[in-house]
């Protein structure tokens, strides 16, 4: 008895340190298998983990891996301006709330993807019956319509929304995207609808986002805008950086440099559209001037070496600003699919492969020293 008792003694001793310890324990298993910890549990003291997902995910395996490794969701397409509201009189919800009750049942935060967009909008909203452009004051009425339709309809299930996407121009010597927005409204539409989705749902998170916000010359455009926005007192909380990088940007410099901006502001600051293209480029790798197209559409060991290193300089960083990020959503659920895909090449942007397994740099993301 006594021998057993020592051995009882020994092994609760040794599972009271082993769970004491500050680095993650690694399990190992297969995720998507319900006892398997995921990226939500291992960053569950940093922030929320999500993921950008279509209807056709919320069954079969993408289903079990979504539920396993995340805690946020973000519509991919279908809460967008074009899809939701095809027709003026009309408006398709199916698909939106499919994500919204899923995301309800699993007990996941919703991130709503997006009010107002020069992309994925439709062209019914710029002309009037005569096909004639609309009116500033027509154009503004059906925006707040719209906003405050799809916030009122989606108000216990979202918690924040993406109120603004992209409205700065990527040209050095141009501020504001030339959008049928900025060429009908001018400038007011962006503050306009901050004030229509907050009046919709004062609890409402609501971001101003879009993509290469670490290219100096543009992160100062974004930071200018939100900063004169937040100085006039329209509701605006958070900056979202969409993240589309790839295995040559940003650096780690430029990355933090974004982060310290925005949230200087006193705004929250999320990664919302986070993949890693393997190719060289710009957002997402989409190709540079004059690159050629790559015709290789292998993930070679070096492309995976490169990812790994930039995946692991993201989120060290990303537990560095604990508390100004408050969410790092990816783009898309594993390598099957990609919005990257069709340029000509295959991508592998994000942590899983095409068969749903986690990738080296999956490994890389969550073996890490929380104490530090
Ligand atoms: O649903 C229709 C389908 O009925 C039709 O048969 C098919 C062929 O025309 O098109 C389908 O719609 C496509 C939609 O994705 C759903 O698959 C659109 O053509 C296609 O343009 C759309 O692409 C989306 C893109 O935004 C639109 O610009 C991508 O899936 C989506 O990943 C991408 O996401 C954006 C973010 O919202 C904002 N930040 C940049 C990011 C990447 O562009």
């Amino acid at each position: 008895m006594n021998t057993l008792k020592g051995t009882l003694v020994v092994l609760a001793v040794t599972l009271f340190f082993a769970s004491c310890s500050s680095s993650v324990k690694i399990t190992g298993e297969k995720p998507g298998t319900a006892n398997t910890k995921g990226l939500k549990d291992y960053y569950k003291d940093f922030f929320p983990i999500g993921v950008a997902v279509a209807p056709r995910m919320l069954h079969g395996e993408d289903s079990a891996l979504i539920v396993n490794q995340f805690n946020s969701l973000t519509a991919e397409n279908a809460m967008k301006m074009g899809p939701l509201h095809p027709r003026e009189n009309e408006y398709f919800w199916k698909d939106g709330d499919s994500i919204a009750f899923f995301a309800k049942k699993h007990g996941l935060r919703l991130r709503g993807h997006n009010l107002c967009w020069h992309a994925q909008a439709p062209n019914w909203m710029f002309k009037n019956a005569n096909g004639d452009t609309v009116t500033k004051e027509v154009l503004l009425q059906r925006l707040k319509d719209h906003i405050t339709t799809v916030v009122k309809h989606y108000k216990d299930y979202v918690y924040g929304w993406d109120v603004v996407n992209e409205a700065i121009d990527d040209r050095e010597n141009v501020f504001y995207r030339p959008s049928a927005w900025y060429r009908i409204c001018g400038e007011e539409f962006i503050a306009k609808a901050f004030e229509y989705a907050h009046a919709a749902d004062p609890k409402a998170v609501l971001f101003y986002n879009d993509y290469n916000t670490e290219n100096p010359k543009k992160r100062e455009k974004i930071y200018q805008m939100v900063k004169k926005l937040k100085e006039a007192g329209i509701p605006i909380h958070g900056v979202g950086l969409q993240g589309h990088w790839s295995v040559n940007n940003p650096s780690r410099e430029e990355l933090e440099k974004s982060i310290k901006m925005f949230s200087s502001l006193g705004l929250q600051v999320q990664v919302t559209e986070l993949d890693v293209s393997v190719y060289a480029g710009r957002q997402g790798g989409q190709l540079i001037q004059g690159q050629r197209r790559d015709s290789a559409s292998a993930f070679t060991p070096e492309m995976e070496e490169q990812q790994r290193e930039k995946y692991k300089m993201a989120f060290d960083v990303f537990r560095q600003y604990k508390g100004k990020l408050t969410g790092i959503t990816f783009w898309n659920l594993s390598d099957r699919y990609s919005w990257l895909d069709g340029r000509g090449r295959k991508n592998y942007p994000l942590l899983f492969d095409t068969n749903r397994q986690p990738k080296k740099a999956y490994w890389d993301v969550v073996r890490f020293d929380a104490a530090k």
